[in-house]
C-alpha cells in the first residue's frame, strides 16, 4: 500500500473577506470551512495529515483539534512556501500528498479519492485537479501543449491575454509524489506579479526536469469553488445547503420549501418528518421520525425524539421527548428536558427544568431551574420565580398536582404529588400532599362604589345614548 500524506493551506489572513474572523474560519452552513475540508479529506484513510497554519494560528487549531498536526508558516509568503513548511514533517516520506486549500468547502471525500486512484493509475509526479468554467477570473489557468499535456499554470495576475482566456482552472487540489514535492519546492521563486512563491510553479520545473504532470478534470465545477470573498461566500453556501437539503429528501425528510429550509451540515433528520418554509436546523441538532416542524422555527443543538411537532417556536440546547408538542411562539433554553407527551402551549419559556410525561404548560409561564413532575396542570401566566438577584433556585411539584393560573412559585419550594395551588397564589412555603396552598388576599366587594367614580358619570350618557 502507497502511503498518503494531506497538506491543508490555512495560514492565511483572508483579505478581501474583510472580516475580523480569518477566512478559513468562516462557517458554511454551520462548519469552519477548513473544517469542512478537513472532514473530506480524513474519509480516505490518511496516514499523516498536516495543516499549516499562520493567521489566526491557535484559532484554527482550537478549532480543528487533535484531528490534523499543524506546521506554523509565520510569514505568508505565497502557497508554495506554505507547503514547504510542512518539510520537517513530510519531507522524507515515501507516498502520495494531497494538498487542499482551507478556502474550497465543497469538495468531497470522493473526488480526493478519485484523485488519488487517477494519480496512482498515470505513475506521474503530480496531478492538478482541475475544472472548466465560463467566468475563470482569479483562478490560475491551466496551460497545456498542442497534445494536451500539463505545461505549467499561470494565475491571474501573470497571465497573457491569451492565457487568460483559457477556461481551464486551477481548483487548488493536487495530488504529488511526495518527495519530488518537496524536491521541487526548493526550486521556485518569487519573481512574479504577486512576489510570492507559488505552489504552481512546481509544475514548470517538473516540465524542465522531463517529468510528466497530469491533470484530472472534474464535471462539476461549483465543487471546486473557492471563498475569497462574502459573494463567494454566499454562493458556496447556497451550493453546500442544496446538497444538504438533497439528502434529506432522497433519505425520507419532507421539505415543503428546499429553497428557504436552512439545515446545517451535522443535523440529522429522520424519515417521514416533516419540515415547513423558513426553518433553521442548527448544530448538530438531531430530530427523530414522524416529526413536524412548523414554519419559521429555529432549532439549536436540540435532540427531538419521534413524533414531536414544533409550531414557530425557537430552541436551544434542549431535548424533546416522544409525541411532546410545542408552540406556537414559545422558547426552549438550554438543558429545557421536555418529557413524553408533553404539551408547552403558546408564549411559554422553558430553562434548566425537567418536565414530566403528559404535563400541560399552555400558556404565558415561566419554568426556570424546576422538576415537574408528571401529569400536571400548569395554569396561564404561572413564574416560577427562580432568581433573587444573587442566586438561581430550584423548585420541584410532585405529579398530578395542579399549579392555578396567574402563580409566583418563589424557589426554593416543594411542591408535593396531589397538591392543588389556587390561582393568584404566591406560594413561599412547601406544600403537602393533597392539600391545597391559597395565598392571596381575599375579595372585598364594596357597597355602590362604582357610582363614586368619575367613569360612573361617562357610562350614563353612553346608556342614554344607547336608548334613544
Ligand atoms: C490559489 C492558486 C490558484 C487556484 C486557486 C484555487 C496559487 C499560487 N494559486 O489562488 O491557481 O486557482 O487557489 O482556489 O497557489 N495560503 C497560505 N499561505 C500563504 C498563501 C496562501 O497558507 O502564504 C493559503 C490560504 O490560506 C488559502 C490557500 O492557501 O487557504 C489559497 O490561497 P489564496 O491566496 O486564496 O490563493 P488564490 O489566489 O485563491
Ligand atoms: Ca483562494
Amino acid at each position: 500500500m502507497t502511503a498518503k500524506y494531506a497538506i491543508i493551506l490555512a495560514a492565511g489572513q483572508g483579505t478581501r473577506m474583510k472580516s475580523k474572523l480569518y477566512k478559513v474560519l468562516h462557517p458554511v452552513c454551520g462548519k469552519p470551512m477548513v473544517d469542512h475540508v478537513l472532514t473530506q479529506i480524513e474519509k480516505n484513510d490518511i496516514d499523516e495529515i498536516v495543516t499549516v497554519v499562520g493567521h489566526g494560528a491557535q484559532k484554527v487549531e482550537a478549532t480543528l483539534g487533535t484531528r490534523t498536526q499543524y506546521v506554523l508558516q509565520a510569514e505568508q509568503l505565497g502557497t508554495g512556501h506554505a507547503v514547504l513548511q510542512a518539510e520537517a514533517l513530510l519531507g522524507d516520506k515515501e507516498g502520495m500528498t494531497i494538498i487542499a486549500c482551507g478556502d474550497t468547502p465543497l469538495f468531497t471525500a470522493k473526488t480526493f479519492e478519485e484523485l488519488f486512484e487517477y494519480h496512482k493509475s498515470k505513475g506521474t509526479v503530480a496531478t492538478v485537479l482541475t475544472a472548466t468554467t465560463d467566468n475563470p477570473f482569479g483562478y490560475g489557468r491551466i496551460i497545456r501543449n498542442e497534445i494536451g499535456i500539463v505545461e505549467k499554470i499561470v494565475e491571474q495576475k501573470d497571465a497573457t491575454k491569451e492565457e487568460a482566456a483559457v477556461t481551464e482552472i486551477n481548483t487548488g487540489v493536487y495530488c504529488f509524489d511526495n518527495q519530488e514535492l518537496f524536491h521541487a519546492l526548493h526550486q521556485i521563486k518569487n519573481d512574479n506579479a504577486q512576489g510570492e512563491y507559488y505552489l504552481t510553479d512546481v509544475m514548470e520545473i517538473f516540465k524542465k526536469e522531463e517529468k510528466i504532470v497530469a491533470a484530472y478534470r472534474m464535471k462539476d465545477f461549483s465543487e471546486s469553488m473557492g471563498v475569497n470573498d462574502r459573494l463567494a461566500l454566499a454562493k458556496a453556501t447556497a451550493v453546500m445547503q442544496k446538497r444538504i437539503n438533497e439528502t434529506h429528501m432522497k433519505n425520507g425528510v419532507t421539505l415543503i420549501d428546499p429553497a428557504t429550509t436552512y439545515i446545517d451540515v451535522d443535523v440529522k433528520i429522520g424519515a417521514d418528518t416533516v419540515i415547513e418554509p423558513g426553518v433553521q436546523l442548527k448544530g448538530h441538532t438531531v430530530i427523530g421520525n414522524d416529526c413536524h416542524i412548523g414554519a419559521h422555527s429555529e432549532i439549536r443543538d436540540c435532540v427531538l425524539k419521534d413524533g414531536v411537532t414544533v409550531t414557530a417556536s425557537f430552541l436551544e440546547e434542549a431535548v424533546m421527548h416522544t409525541g411532546s408538542n410545542i408552540g406556537p411562539y414559545s422558547h426552549l433554553r438550554p438543558q429545557a428536558d421536555i418529557g413524553e407527551g408533553v404539551h408547552i402551549g403558546n408564549f411559554v419559556e422553558v430553562k434548566k427544568a425537567q418536565i414530566g410525561k403528559n404535563t400541560k404548560v399552555g400558556h404565558l409561564t415561566y419554568v426556570g431551574d424546576a422538576t415537574l413532575g408528571k401529569d400536571i396542570n400548569v395554569g396561564c401566566g404561572t413564574v416560577f420565580v427562580n432568581y433573587d438577584g444573587i442566586n438561581k433556585h430550584h423548585t420541584n411539584v410532585g405529579d398530578y398536582s395542579f399549579i392555578g393560573s396567574g402563580s409566583n412559585i418563589i424557589a426554593p419550594v416543594q411542591i408535593a404529588d396531589h397538591a392543588y395551588v389556587a390561582a393568584g397564589s404566591t406560594v413561599t412555603e412547601d406544600v403537602d400532599a393533597h392539600d391545597m396552598a391559597i395565598a392571596r388576599s381575599r375579595q372585598v366587594n364594596k357597597k355602590g362604589y362604582f357610582d363614586h367614580y368619575p367613569v360612573a358619570q361617562a357610562a350614563a350618557e353612553a346608556e342614554k345614548a344607547e336608548n334613544k
